[in-house]
């Protein structure tokens, strides 16, 4: 039923590379993306189950390896992958579309503990590495090992995950998607990557290269119908584009010092009415650490309680309009400890339109530009903030996405996982007993408002009406030869639109004689 990861493999040339990292970000063209050479021998893996809702032949399979943990560290590897698969799963971003989907945690010892600096793997099984300190990409010295990690488990694995024990930010997209076991961003990194990985698309937020908006959630112009035309909020006016502009961005990764504080200046017209911050900060984990100024006003800026050196994204959205002609923007170091690890990562200003030009509002579903910094070229997508492709501190994908994440796996997969047929033996009538992938009615726990299966039996091309919506059917011995198509129709609330039929399902069952006679 599956289609394996191997062919998506080697028909993806093109690997997306550090998704998490707004700068580093590119499209790299792999000579090494086909799992048809394997030129290693994978490393001994002991496979954990974490959440498992099916047969691997019939669920996407998220594996995460471990690197950087000690024989003696097994538990926290454990306790970490548990924390990643719940944490992406429970209440958002892969939460309804679980059932579709297997996490396991595959444990090899590494010799040495943590992920390398400063370009420098240390001795561990996938040598994840940072380049210098920065709180931003980490890398593998032997990609290859992850690939072959992952192959030699089969169906088990669709898309492995090198758990790097470390923890700060980090991390990488591709196959395999790399992250780190920071508490904060741990999570945040994988979902972004998986996003990459699993539904194909590129980045949100703005200051890529052109190329780097691809996908369902990218437009490369605002013209009617745009590709999401069935989730616009309002049909009648959209799509238009919502106002704004991006007057400064830098991803600056300056190291702080108490000698010159880091400033940027940027030029506005002055004519929109709100404008919005958005930087990002590692090294600074108290309030008196740092001073940011906006044109010598404090903006009284905090941490993220809790985030220690760990590095965080911030938006200070102001509801008002900034002066036509130049700005200031300030960053003071105020603690001479934090000198050499307190680093401004990025910077960007956004300016909105008010608030008829420019419809902020979570939910809502228009034409939003997105600026490529390098071009001076603008696409578009789906919603303003709703999507964790442009903003990784989001913990869901927007409709649009959401969508095509249910499509692209569904379309991998089959609803229906078996039928089996057993006997009743006082009766001597067949059983046939369809098990589905446990959405809608089937879900364990909470369901889902808006899901449904509807159900139909067919016996030779006919309907059998007393059939419809069961799982399991009673055949009376008299009839019972002949052949049975089960025919599934999924509906959600999630899915407007199923170009490819995936949200269907059939299997013909052939009975052959009354079950007491074989
Ligand atoms: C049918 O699928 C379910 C769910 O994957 C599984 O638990 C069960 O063992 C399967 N039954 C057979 C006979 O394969
Ligand atoms: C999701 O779960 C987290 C913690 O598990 C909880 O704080 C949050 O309120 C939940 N959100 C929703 C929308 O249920
Ligand atoms: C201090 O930081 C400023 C702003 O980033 C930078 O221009 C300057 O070179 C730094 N000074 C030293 C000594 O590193
Ligand atoms: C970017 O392009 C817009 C028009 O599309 C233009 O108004 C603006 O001046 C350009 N900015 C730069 C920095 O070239
Ligand atoms: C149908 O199969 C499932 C396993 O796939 C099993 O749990 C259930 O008890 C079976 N129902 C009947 C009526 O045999
Ligand atoms: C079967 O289930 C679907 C989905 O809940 C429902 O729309 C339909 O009316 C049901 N059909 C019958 C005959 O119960
Ligand atoms: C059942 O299906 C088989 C294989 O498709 C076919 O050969 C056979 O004629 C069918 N039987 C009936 C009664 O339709």
């Amino acid at each position: 039923m599956k289609i394996s990861t191997a062919i998506l493999l080697a028909s993806a040339s093109a690997l997306l590379k550090v998704g998490a990292e707004p700068s580093a970000w590119s499209t790299y063209l792999d000579s090494r993306s086909t799992m048809t050479v394997l030129a290693e021998s994978p490393p001994p893996l002991e496979v954990s189950p974490l959440i498992v809702s099916g047969d691997p032949k019939n669920r996407i399979d998220i594996v995460f390896f471990s690197d950087g943990y000690l024989s003696s560290e097994k538990p926290k590897f454990l306790s970490d992958a548990m924390a990643f698969a719940k944490d992406i799963t429970t209440n958002n971003t892969f939460h309804s579309v679980q059932p579709l989907m297997n996490f396991w945690a595959a444990f090899t010892p590494s010799k040495e503990s943590g992920v390398g600096r400063g370009g420098q793997p240390l001795d561990t099984v996938f040598q994840l590495y940072r380049d210098g300190t920065e709180l931003r990409g980490v890398w593998s010295n032997d990609y290859e090992k992850g690939r072959v990690a992952c192959s030699s488990l089969g169906a088990q694995c669709d898309y492995p995950v090198l758990a790097g024990n470390d923890p700060l930010y980090g991390g990488s997209g591709g196959i395999p998607t790399i992250i780190t076991a920071s508490p904060l961003n741990g999570h945040q990194i994988l979902r972004h990557e998986l996003g990459h990985s699993i539904l194909g698309v590129g980045e949100e937020y703005d200051g890529q290269p052109y190329n780097g908006y691809f996908g369902i959630n990218a437009a490369k112009t605002n013209a009617n119908p745009i590709p999401w035309a069935h989730w616009l909020t309002d049909p009648a006016s959209e799509p238009r584009t919502q106002r704004s502009v991006m007057p400064y961005q830098n991803y600056a990764w300056a190291l702080m010092n108490m000698t010159t504080p880091w400033q940027a200046t940027f030029v506005s017209s002055g004519t929109f009415t709100r404008h919005l911050l958005r930087f990002s900060l590692s090294g600074l984990p108290a309030k008196t650490d740092m001073k940011l100024e906006l044109d010598g006003v404090d903006l009284n800026w905090e941490p993220k309680p809790d985030v220690g050196m760990d590095r965080w994204f911030y938006d200070m959205y102001r509801d008002m309009p900034l002066e036509a002609g130049k700005h200031q923007v300030k960053f003071t170091l105020k603690n001479m400890e934090l000198e050499g690890d307190a680093q401004m990562c990025s910077l960007e200003v956004l300016e909105f339109g008010n608030a008829d030009e420019f419809i902020a509002k979570l939910g809502y579903v228009g034409a939003f530009p997105t600026y490529s910094m390098p071009e001076n070229r603008t696409t578009y997508r789906p919603t303003n903030e709703d999507c964790l492709m442009r903003q990784v501190t989001t913990s869901t994908y927007c409709p649009v996405c959401l969508e095509g994440l249910w499509t692209t796996l569904l379309g991998r997969l089959s609803l229906i996982d078996n039928v089996t047929e057993t006997c009743e033996p006082q009766t001597s009538s067949t059983i046939l007993n369809a098990t589905l992938i446990p959405v809608a009615q089937f879900r364990s726990g909470t369901k889902i408002p808006g899901e449904s299966y509807t159900i139909q039996w067919l016996k030779n091309g006919k309907v059998v009406a007393g059939f419809t919506n069961q799982t399991v059917v009673k055949i009376p011995k008299a009839d019972a030869s002949g052949n049975y198509t089960l025919d599934v129709k999924f509906s959600s609330a999630e899915i407007r639109l199923d170009r490819n039929r995936v949200t269907e399902g059939q299997l013909v069952h052939t009975i052959t004689g009354a079950c007491n006679e074989k």
